[in-house]
């Protein structure tokens, strides 16, 4: 088993390069399970949850190879549709096959993907859009069985915007008859990456980055062939590295649009930022000031940058109110950063931040992917050393982070615990 100790206290300066996009490359990977053919996917990261869903479709009978960074899938030979529990419980986005296998197959079983530390994770939306769209679904035994002759096009609104959802519903939509118009549609980048990658497929697609989808469903598709976004969680994630230890730091490969609200928020805290073609720098203030963040959908402040920013404000000077709309129970971090000296103080979803002249090093335990992120941050600026357990949550989401945060000065490492430490 392994866990990243960190000796805080070191100012992070340099260059690092940003990897693709997590919540992009998963429904991309998804939607070649539309179409027969080899298809390429580059700027692909080397994730945990990469690894996941490749073991998924290979499960299925997809024969899938890498090359650097770019993943070449082979789904000419499907030899079943079924996404078994083991793999699901390990990875929620794995729901994601259910939309594209039922599209090209007619049926799907995929396991009921539990909730999770953040919330329960419900994927009513993602059901209810499919059948609206023709599917038969039952729910036996823990699993989703989904089946079809042919999904047909439908005026779907969602109750409450949903990303994956949004994507499910899209992949369906992409063979469906006739067309589909989604209102109250997820709006996020990595959404608009799958809408432009379906486009490449053939699909006629309108509204990519609004709330209203309108797609055109074909009986055929092309091979797949797109570039991964650069991931704008990791972008801000080591954003906000820089801005706690008082460095300065330039992201490369990033796009500034698709950081706004966390830019906005970094500025506000007195950081200087300067925004060019292929990334963004950032210079910490001497001081940080507080500010008040709530998360919301895209284009708002983004719920997976919510734990990383509130170790950023538990060292500002003064008060700052972050609030947390998306999920009911993203707040886990908050209890291990009170153990490394911070003062912050929980109310429902709201956490009162109190900043403090400095954090102290401890012994803390991730809870899931964001909160592991928020922990190291924590352990780069605090006096002492810091140990972060269960790394697995941050090697789901971060190619390589503990290597790209050495390469900027910061004194990290992983070390080899006793297993069920
Ligand atoms: C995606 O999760 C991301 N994951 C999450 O990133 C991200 O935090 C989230 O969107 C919000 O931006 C991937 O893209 C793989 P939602 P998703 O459906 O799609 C409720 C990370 O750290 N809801 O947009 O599962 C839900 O409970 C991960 O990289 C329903 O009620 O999130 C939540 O309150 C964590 N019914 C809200 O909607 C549904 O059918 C938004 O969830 C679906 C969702």
């Amino acid at each position: 088993m392994e866990c990243i100790e960190i000796t805080g206290g070191r100012r992070l300066c340099g260059e690092v390069q940003v990897s693709g996009a997590k919540n992009a490359a998963l429904p991309l990977i998804a939607a070649t399970l539309l179409m027969p053919g080899r298809h390429a996917l580059r700027n692909v990261p080397r994730l945990r949850d990469v690894t996941t869903i490749a073991t998924l479709l290979e499960g299925f009978g997809v024969a899938i190879t890498r090359q650097d960074e770019t993943l070449f899938l082979d789904t000419r030979h499907l030899r079943h549709a079924e996404a078994p529990y083991d793999l699901v419980r390990t990875m929620r986005a794995s729901i994601l096959v259910l939309g594209p296998l039922l599209a090209r197959l007619g049926r799907a079983r995929v396991s009921l993907p539990g909730g999770c530390a953040i919330g329960a994770r419900p994927v009513d939306q993602h059901l209810k859009g499919l059948a609206a769209m023709g599917a038969e679904i039952a729910l036996r035994h823990g699993y989703i069985e989904a089946s079809a002759s042919r999904l047909r096009g439908v005026h779907f609104t969602f109750d409450i915007a949903t990303v994956t959802g949004t994507e499910n519903l899209l992949m369906a939509a992409a063979l469906a008859e006739g067309t589909t118009v989604l209102e109250n549609a997820a709006r996020e980048p990595e959404v608009q990456n799958l809408a432009a990658g379906l486009r490449r497929m053939g699909c006629a697609i309108e509204g990519d980055g609004t709330p209203r989808l309108c797609i055109e469903g074909r009986r055929e598709l092309r091979e797949l062939d797109i570039d991964i976004i650069p991931d704008r969680v990791e972008a801000g994630t080591l954003l906000i590295a820089a801005a706690i230890t008082g460095g300065t730091v330039t992201v490369r490969g990033c796009r500034a649009e698709h950081l706004g609200a966390l830019l906005e928020k970094l500025e506000a805290t007195g950081a200087r930022l300067a925004c060019g073609h292929d990334g963004v720098s950032v210079t910490a203030p001497e001081r940080l000031r507080p500010v008040d963040i709530t998360t919301l959908p895209y284009p708002g402040f983004p719920t997976d940058l919510q734990a990383q920013a509130m170790a950023l404000l538990s060292l500002a000077a003064g008060d700052s109110v972050i609030t947390e709309t998306v999920f009911e129970n993203r707040l886990l971090h908050t209890a291990e950063l009170r153990r490394m000296g911070a003062n912050i103080r929980v109310d429902g979803r709201t956490a009162c931040v109190r900043g403090v002249p400095r954090l102290e090093g401890a012994t803390v335990m991730a809870t899931d992917l964001r909160a592991s992120a928020c922990l190291v941050l924590a352990g780069l600026a605090a006096a002492n050393s810091t140990r972060v357990l269960r790394v697995y949550h941050l090697d789901r989401g971060y190619e390589r982070l503990d290597e790209k945060l050495a390469k900027l000065g910061a004194d990290i490492r992983r070390v080899r615990i006793p297993q069920g430490y």
